[in-house]
């Protein structure tokens, strides 16, 4: 068979729950940045997803850039090592960045980022993930929008992948270990 839920143990985010906790967020930062236009920045590939919903969640005007960074390769783990694969087409000096990610696992991705992006003389930088790992953390980020904290799984869908693949999961998922062992 190739259905894809055939390789999931259990849905951990719904649809529905991550539509609804956008628009919290979204709302959050409408009134945070009232009067401010921002700059989203979403990390490629995983925020995808993320970065397309809140993006239409919002009322206020933003622009939208991408990085594309990796620290995971094909591998389950991350290796602490951050390539940037593609850099930004904005100049950062004196915007309003809000960093857009899928997941903060170790923080090693975040942490990396947020310490590249403060030389670049921002005006303000913060972060919203969609989902974060407390019992993964290697670094602590300071996040200010998060979705959700979920267990240290292996969670795949809504832009997450394993091997490049699951992203386009409309749900988060526990991928099942006969998967990746
Ligand atoms: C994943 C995820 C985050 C990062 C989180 O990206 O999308 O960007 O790992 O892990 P960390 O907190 O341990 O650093 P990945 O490197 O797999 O690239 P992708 O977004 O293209 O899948
Ligand atoms: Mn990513
Ligand atoms: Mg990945």
């Amino acid at each position: 068979t190739s259905d894809i839920r055939d390789e999931l143990t259990e849905i951990l985010v719904t649809e529905e729950e991550i539509r609804q906790k956008l628009q919290e967020l979204a709302a959050r930062v409408d009134a945070d940045y009232a009067g401010k236009d921002v700059l989203l920045v979403g990390v490629l590939k995983g925020a995808v997803m993320v970065m397309a919903d809140l993006a239409r969640s919002l009322r206020g005007h933003v622009e939208m850039d991408w990085m594309a960074v990796s620290s995971y390769g094909a591998g389950t783990k991350s290796s602490g090592v951050v390539q940037i694969r593609k850099d930004l087409d904005s100049d950062l000096t004196g915007r309003h960045v809000l960093i857009v990610e899928d997941i903060i696992d170790s923080g090693l991705t975040l942490s990396w980022l947020l310490e590249n992006f403060a030389s670049r003389g921002a005006a303000s930088i913060e972060v919203c993930a969609l989902l974060r790992k407390p019992e993964a953390a290697k670094v602590q980020i300071d996040c200010k929008y998060v979705g959700f904290d979920i267990p240290n799984a292996f969670v795949v869908g809504y832009g997450l992948d394993f091997a490049e693949r699951y992203r386009n999961l409309r749900d988060v998922a526990v991928l099942a270990p006969h998967v990746y062992s």
